[in-house]
């Protein structure tokens, strides 16, 4: 194929926020892992580039992409019609739900929302979700899911809405706090790129559908998230 055009030559520059496990999270020795940085490291080496990780807040790894500063946004970064009007996005690759994370014992359901204190990452669907159903004063965005979680344990906020994934993380990893069975909303993950990088864009879904159709993408899956 011919050469594809990236941000740097030879490389896939790919921004995210690893701060959202199983998707990208940091690892003890100062690299990252994750169900996209392993999709994103098969789809680089079969368009023969080296992935390289950007790591930074969430909106920033969104306008990174945007303004041509990295290739791709990989950061269980759900398609919605808002970012479709500032990026393109490749085809989907998983799914998410919204989920309410609460503390043991709370009697907030999703019925009571309205009533509560949220807190949720900041520039997420989880935001924009409760800032429009419940209005701007019950929403308090943190940095990343685990500040929010952490507040939570500290009793800063009532609960935390988040992508069911990193949700069962932060649970496992935090006794005392459990996930509603009452699901808020599901959603697609796709890749994102600036509009109209068509090339790279259309080398990527190839790539993509390759590592589906061979059941890569389905076992980077299965080893990250338990059943
Ligand atoms: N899926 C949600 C969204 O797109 C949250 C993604 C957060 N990702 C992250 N790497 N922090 O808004």
């Amino acid at each position: 194929p011919a050469e594809l055009k990236t941000v740097e030559a030879g490389k896939l520059h790919m921004s995210t926020n690893a701060a959202f496990p199983p998707y990208e999270m940091t690892t003890d020795n100062g690299g990252f892992e994750g169900i996209d940085v392993e999709v994103a490291e098969a789809i680089a080496k079969k368009l023969g580039l080296e992935l390289v990780v950007d790591d930074m807040d969430f909106d920033a790894a969104q306008v990174a992409v945007q303004q041509g500063k990295s290739d791709i946004c990989m950061a269980g970064l759900t398609v919605n019609e808002e970012r479709k009007a500032v990026m393109d996005f490749s085809d989907t690759y998983a799914t998410g739900i919204q989920v309410i994370i609460v503390k043991e014992g709370s009697d907030v359901t999703l019925d009571t929302l309205g009533d509560q204190l949220i807190g949720t990452q900041r520039g997420t669907t989880g935001e924009t979700y409760c800032t429009d159903d419940y209005g701007a004063d019950h929403v308090v965005p943190y940095d990343n899911g685990i500040t929010a979680v952490q507040a939570l344990m500290n009793d800063q906020v009532d609960c935390v809405v988040i992508d069911s994934a990193p949700a069962s993380e932060f649970v496992a990893a935090n006794p005392g706090l459990v996930i509603l069975d009452t699901e808020y909303t599901n959603e697609d993950y796709a890749i994102g790129f600036a509009k109209g990088n068509t090339a790279l864009l259309e080398a990527v879904n190839g790539a993509l559908a390759e590592l589906t159709a061979d059941g890569t993408v389905q076992s980077i899956l299965d080893k990250y998230i338990v059943a």
